[in-house]
């Protein structure tokens, strides 16, 4: 048994009682001002002010003893959205969006997610796995422990296993979790362009069965949005992934408010993503189910589009996580600290928020709540050191990451 103190650090958590926190409760954290953590075999034993913590230990029980010199301590990251899985980026398509092209146009003229299907299917399994745990290990340096991988650019059933088998594999050999969704209804693939139903048939009929089949995906996800699923269609596909026991995600609302909140409550989803254009009536349903919403502010600042109305959402008392998007199209970063200064001085989320909003909700969005999120006792001891007073640091010092360790499960992982 390999047991660690890390003591003189200035912790701040949240807690977890074993539901997301909501409303007047989303910026709800402890603060220990002269903290100290211990762990056993890279779980949390106890964690507190360090003179308690100290009182129950003798030097017997510890094996490395570490001084974190007053810097603050927090959880690791949890990314719980991202498209971070693909073979090639898409710089061109960026410019064209920056002389004005819009993005929906371009998936229209069949580049955008399209061009990425076109790549990922040519690519060998093995240069999939490459690229996506480069990208992994690039998140993990500013701080990310935990993350979702979404497939959706194979749209056809062996591209799509093989995403899944990529994103699982960056999980077992990159030291940090990951949780696979499978977004086989990312787009209308080219060869369904004529006969969309026949893509929702055939991702009823046989993907979703084949998914189940593979067993490595956790959650469905259904692109909702305006000549991409309707919601009528969204319902069938995901009704379906529910029956072979996925969780359920929705992107809804990105661009137009289509009713993918409405549907992310009716079916009472893990949670429903982007939500920029998303109606009052919509969220309040969505509140009423529990259901977490997913802000992605990194996106709208890459599509200059106007921010989701987080303040608006929170005070319905919907639990909000945020996240990356990580993407080749709609936003290329897998910096978390880079989305923190976005949702704190973007949308106005305290710093308390957007903490539990990057660590305890998330977790709760990817179902990881019950081993990552928070550092609490029996979790995993999975956390930052930054360079700075506070976890205000984040949003302060923009641009660059103030996250100087990451500690995976009690190992450091960062800086190798
Ligand atoms: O979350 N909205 C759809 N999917 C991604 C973008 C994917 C892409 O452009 O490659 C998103 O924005
Ligand atoms: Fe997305």
């Amino acid at each position: 048994m390999m047991s660690k103190l890390f003591r003189n650090a200035s912790i701040t958590t949240p807690s977890d009682k074993g539901v997301p926190l909501a409303g007047k409760r989303q910026g709800e954290v402890q603060h220990f001002e002269r903290g100290a953590l211990y762990c056993q075999d890279g779980v949390i034993q106890c964690l507190g002010e360090e003179d308690e913590v100290l009182r129950d230990l003798t030097s017997r029980d510890v094996d490395v003893d570490m001084d974190c010199e007053g810097r603050p301590l927090i959880p690791g990251f949890v990314d719980p959205h991202t498209h971070m899985c693909f073979a090639k980026r898409r710089e061109e398509e960026f410019t064209l969006r920056v002389e004005g092209m819009d993005y929906l146009e371009i998936l229209q003229r069949g580049g955008g997610i399209l061009s990425s299907v076109r790549a990922v299917r040519a690519a060998s399994e093995d240069e999939l796995f490459s690229v996506t745990r480069k990208h992994a290990l690039s998140a993990q340096r500013f701080g990310t422990t935990t993350l979702e991988i979404k497939s959706g650019y194979g749209l056809e059933t062996e591209a799509e296993l093989k995403m899944l088998r990529v994103i699982e594999r960056v999980g077992r050999e990159a030291t940090l979790d990951v949780v696979p969704t499978f977004l086989g209804a990312h787009a209308i693939p080219e060869e369904h362009r004529e006969s969309p139903e026949d893509y929702v048939d055939h991702l009823i009929h046989n993907m979703i069965p084949a998914v189940s089949k593979q067993g490595i995906a956790r959650f469905c996800d259904v692109f909702c949005e305006k000549n991409v699923f309707t919601v009528d269609q969204s319902r069938r596909i995901l009704q379906a992934a529910r029956e072979t026991g996925l969780g359920l995600k929705i992107h809804a609302d990105e661009v137009n408010d289509l009713g993918g909140a409405g549907l992310a409550a009716e079916l009472r989803a893990t949670s429903a993503e982007h939500l920029l254009a998303a109606n009052e009536k919509n969220l309040r349903a969505m509140a009423e189910r529990g259901v977490i919403g997913v802000l992605l502010p990194g996106t709208a600042y890459s599509l200059r589009k106007a921010y989701a109305p987080a303040r608006k959402i929170m005070e319905l008392g919907i639990p909000v996580a945020i996240a990356t998007d990580c993407n080749p199209g709609s936003c290329y970063t897998e910096s978390l600290p880079f989305i923190f200064g976005l949702a704190v001085l973007n949308m106005n989320l305290s710093v308390s928020e957007a903490l539990v909003a990057a660590t305890l909700n998330a977790a709760y969005a990817i179902g990881t709540a019950e081993r990552v999120g928070s550092l609490d006792v029996g979790k995993s001891a999975d956390f930052l050191l930054l360079d700075g007073e506070s976890p205000a640091v984040l949003a302060y010092h923009a641009g660059v990451s103030p996250v100087m360790k990451v500690f995976k499960g009690g190992e450091l992982v960062f800086p190798p």
